[in-house]
């Protein structure tokens, strides 16, 4: 039988990397969508694997002009989409690339008769409805349900990745947190992630499933954590969420792509993310590995 074709969207990322990985492992020809190749030949800061070998096609094309997307789904069986916007991008939004770039990337995915869309959103994401990023996954989220093309969204909580950022903080000696530090999460590592998004591609029928990590921790046992891997001694310095929405109003009016990320970090700060547990990566051992590689 001829191998399953799937189309990662987002493969330079940190999931999508591992997405590429685990499906290359199953057996799956990959294709990958990327705005440029130079991510995918090295490992990535936060241990994200160097994937270009296992790739058998790569496509360029960019969530922010539309007709660059055309045909990328053509002869593919499975969409996996982990493209979106986590880092701030000169005069773009989340709303293009969440919402309007996945929205042409399912319409590509529908004229070329894809048989499964594979979605990344994000776990309470009705509780998070403040967050522009948000709202543009679950405006996508709607078109996806709507489109009768048979989808699973996953809905994760943190991952690995972002916690690199709390540690790349700790390394220089002082971190701030939104909120009073003591809002429980379960983060989860690329590689534990990436399973369940392979596993899924393998079953029928339309769900929606949340996933965190095996461990539950506050952000300030996160960051405790961070520091202990670097021996350093601890120091946190926590703001007033209020701090946090004015800064927030003043960044709106001059830089809107960095209001995004940031409203993103604040609806998270103020609530508990604990999803149902899987995976068997420790934080603590990446923050060692971390702190052993000197990142
Ligand atoms: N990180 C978390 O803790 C977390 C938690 C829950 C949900 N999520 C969601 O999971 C997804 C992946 O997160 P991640 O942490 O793996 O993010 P990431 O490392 O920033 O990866 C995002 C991917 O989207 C691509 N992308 C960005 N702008 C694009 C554009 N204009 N056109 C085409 N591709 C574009 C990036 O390409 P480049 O490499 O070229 O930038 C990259 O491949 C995101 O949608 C995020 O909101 C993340």
């Amino acid at each position: 039988m001829a191998k399953q074709k799937v189309l990662v969207a987002g493969a330079s990322g940190y999931l999508g990397r591992h997405v590429v990985r685990e499906f290359a492992t199953r057996g799956y020809s990959v294709r990958a969508l990327v705005r440029s190749r130079e991510k995918l030949t090295e490992e990535g800061p936060n241990f994200e694997p160097a994937v270009a070998e296992v790739i058998e096609e790569i496509v360029i094309g960019d969530a922010t002009d539309t007709p660059s997307l055309k045909d990328t789904c053509k002869e593919v069986d499975i969409v996996f989409s982990c493209m979106g916007l986590t880092k701030p991008q000169h005069d773009i939004t989340s709303e293009q690339i969440d919402y309007l770039g996945n929205k042409a990337l399912l319409k590509d995915a529908l004229a070329n008769g894809v048989r499964k869309f594979i979605y990344i959103s994000v776990f309470n994401s009705d509780k998070m409805m403040d967050s522009e990023m948000v709202k543009s996954h679950e405006l996508f989220v709607q078109e996806l349900l709507a489109s009768g093309m048979p989808y699973t969204v996953i809905r994760p909580t943190a991952y690995f990745n972002d916690m690199g950022m709390f540690f790349s903080f700790a390394r220089k000696g002082h971190v701030f947190l939104f909120g009073d530090g003591s809002n429980r999460f379960n983060p989860i590592h690329g590689a534990d992630l990436s399973k369940i998004c392979v596993d899924v591609a393998e079953v029928e029928g339309n769900s929606e499933i949340a996933v965190g990590g095996p461990d539950i921790y506050t952000y300030d046992e996160t960051n405790l954590m961070a520091f202990e891997a670097l021996g350093m001694e601890p120091k946190i310095t926590h703001l007033p969420l209020w701090i946090g929405d004015i800064v927030l109003f003043a960044i709106g009016l001059i830089n809107k792509p960095l209001k995004s990320i940031i409203s993103f970090a604040l609806s998270v700060s103020r609530i508990d993310n604990v999803a149902p547990a899987t995976g068997t990566r420790h934080l603590k051992e990446f923050f060692r590995e971390l702190a052993t590689k000197g990142g």
